[in-house]
């Protein structure tokens, strides 16, 4: 039935071609270059915290590539920031091989054991059970980040795993000085860690928090990756490590089997690619809907010319491009190996057409007059880096181990956390998620299926400036990477990108989510005029950018200044 709804607002737009309510968009007339006629010569690195932007530097600095460098700094981010991400969790990578001017689209998600059981996610009454979906090892998805670095390895990189692991390894193994974010998750987290005695022995060493300033260390985890640094993905998914994780999690009431490791594979799909006034846009498909959503959005917005309003239109007409991309995102989208999608149509331009007919020029379409999804709930948890090298290779890779700390479960003997990514599947039908996403059938939880994410690592290709972008942030992943591609393709420069003040709608609630700052009393008020209601949040994401100035051949690396830990260098 909604299908068919939707059927019908694209033939309307089919039907009444591109005329918007507003003058369309001119594209430019430069043509959209996926041609990088020259290479940078050197090196920028963007991340959340300065240890993990040094171990991508420093295995830069042994011969390495951008993909080899990838692999050292989302190890260290397994091992210094691990609320936000890690080996027990999964990542997304965009990528351009320069030697072959190719991009290509790393899906190292988690996949959900073969035993997987929605009665597990509801209490005896029938109602989600908050806990089983977001701690413990029922919670946890089958990792797929070891195995993610591996292939990058063993098909990207120039060197062996030994060399792109060793920054972590040593880190892990000889400590380091846990950033203030770090030590507030533990602090955050603290009940939920003491109900398991390994989660306990690893982040509370002493019956508490590292204090500030103390060196801290997880022998365990510099282990295991040892074993992964010396056998590759079997390191990890079968033999010692394999069968520490499988026994840990069935002595606390998990489901995984040796098998479910065993079977756990990288999938490379196609990256999705949209046109965008003279930029290319490659970025993430299924099974994240953050690419989906900003492809539509972007399609949308290319029907009016942004350029020539004020800003109180030109926000009320993105805040409307989110609302109906965010719709479809709740009742299609899921892994593509197990569901159908109507992706040709989500994705053309007449599609968009038609939904652009049915935004007023000034007045909020209220969501419940486009049909059902929930609250924003960015938090501080998955991570993004990206990465441009000498020679023109280019890594977006968003990680994540989902909410802060994941399932604070970790198995004993080998110092991984494990996620909480199960929660990212619509365990129970039409009921929110941590991030008050709603799911359907597409999304429901099935052996070996990937759970849906918002992870959007990009990648914008213009004539002559090339940015590598992605921010962590739940749902509003999504509004953050659309919000960094049009500061950047206004011309911002990487600090500007990262550091563009932020407002987020997801369709429902029917609200927008404004950063302190974005619009001043004015725009506000005009705004609520219009009849969207506006609600001011902490500031939120954590945005990591290079972009290449071909004009130039000047790079330039960024991290969110609204985070401390963060570094973008340049080398
Ligand atoms: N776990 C957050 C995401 O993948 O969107």
């Amino acid at each position: 039935m909604k299908l068919a709804l939707r059927w019908h607002v694209f033939l309307i737009g089919f039907l009444l071609g591109t005329s918007g309510a507003f003058a369309a968009d001119k594209p430019q007339t430069s043509a959209p270059s996926t041609q990088l006629a020259q290479r940078p010569g050197h090196a920028g690195i963007a991340s959340a915290n300065t240890l993990a932007t040094e171990a991508g530097l420093e295995v830069l600095a042994k011969g390495g590539n951008a993909f080899d460098a990838a692999v050292a700094v989302a190890s260290t981010l397994s091992v210094v920031e691990p609320e936000s991400s890690g080996i027990g969790g999964g990542f997304m990578a965009t990528m351009y091989i320069a030697a072959d001017k190719r991009s290509v689209f790393i899906d190292a998600r988690e996949t959900a054991p073969a035993a997987v059981n929605t009665k597990d996610y509801l209490n005896p009454d029938g109602t989600p059970n908050r806990d089983t979906a977001l701690k413990g090892p029922l919670s946890a998805g089958i990792p797929g980040e070891p195995a993610g670095l591996a292939w990058l390895a063993k098909h990207y990189g120039k060197l062996p795993l030994t060399a792109s692991l060793a920054p972590a390894i040593r880190t892990a193994r000889d400590g380091f000085k846990p950033d203030n974010r770090l030590l507030g998750s533990i602090n955050e987290e603290q009940k939920n860690l003491e109900r398991w005695p390994a989660s306990a022995g690893k982040f509370l060493p002493g019956g508490k928090a590292p204090a500030a300033g103390q060196v801290w260390s997880d022998p365990d985890q510099a282990h295991t990756l040892e074993l992964l640094a010396k056998y590759g993905e079997p390191g990890f998914y079968s033999g010692e490590t394999a069968q520490k994780l499988v026994s840990a999690v069935h002595e606390a009431g998990g489901n995984w089997t040796l098998k479910d490791l065993a079977a756990y594979r990288v999938k490379e799909r196609a990256p999705l690619t949209v046109d965008y006034r003279g930029y290319k846009i490659i970025t993430a498909p299924p099974p994240s809907s953050g690419g989906v959503a900003i492809a539509e959005i972007l399609n949308i917005l290319s029907g009016f010319d942004l350029s020539k309003l004020d800003q109180v239109h030109r926000v009320h007409l993105v805040i409307e491009a989110m609302r109906r991309a965010f719709r479809d995102h709740n009742d299609y989208l899921g892994d593509p190996d197990f569901v159908k999608m109507p992706l040709n149509m989500l994705l053309s331009p007449y599609y968009a057409d038609g939904l652009r007919q049915t935004i007023l020029p000034d007045k909020a379409t209220p969501s419940s007059m486009l049909a059902p999804s929930n609250s924003e709930d960015p938090g501080q948890h998955t991570t993004h880096f990206s990465i441009i090298d000498a020679d023109g290779n280019m890594v977006a890779m968003t990680c994540t181990v989902n909410y802060v700390l994941g399932s604070t479960f970790v198995a004993k003997g080998t110092g991984v956390l494990l996620n909480d990514e199960m929660d990212d599947f619509a365990l129970v039908a039409n009921k929110p998620n941590v991030y008050g996403l709603l799911g359907s059938k597409a999304n429901a939880p099935e052996p070996g299926k990937r759970m849906l994410s918002s992870m959007s690592p990009s990648i914008v290709i213009g004539a002559d400036r090339t940015a590598v972008i992605g921010s962590p942030g739940g749902s509003t992943i999504i509004t953050q990477v659309l919000e960094g591609i049009l500061a950047f393709i206004d011309g911002g420069d990487a600090h500007q990108v990262v550091a563009y003040k932020r407002f987020h709608h997801q369709y429902m609630p029917d609200r927008v989510m404004v950063e302190p700052g974005a619009f001043d009393a004015a725009t506000s008020s005009a705004l609520t005029q219009m009849g969207h209601t506006l609600k001011e949040r902490e500031p939120w994401g954590f945005m990591n950018a290079v972009i290449w100035d071909r004009r130039t051949n000047k790079l330039d690396a960024a991290s969110d200044p609204r985070r401390e830990d963060g570094l973008g260098k340049v080398q």
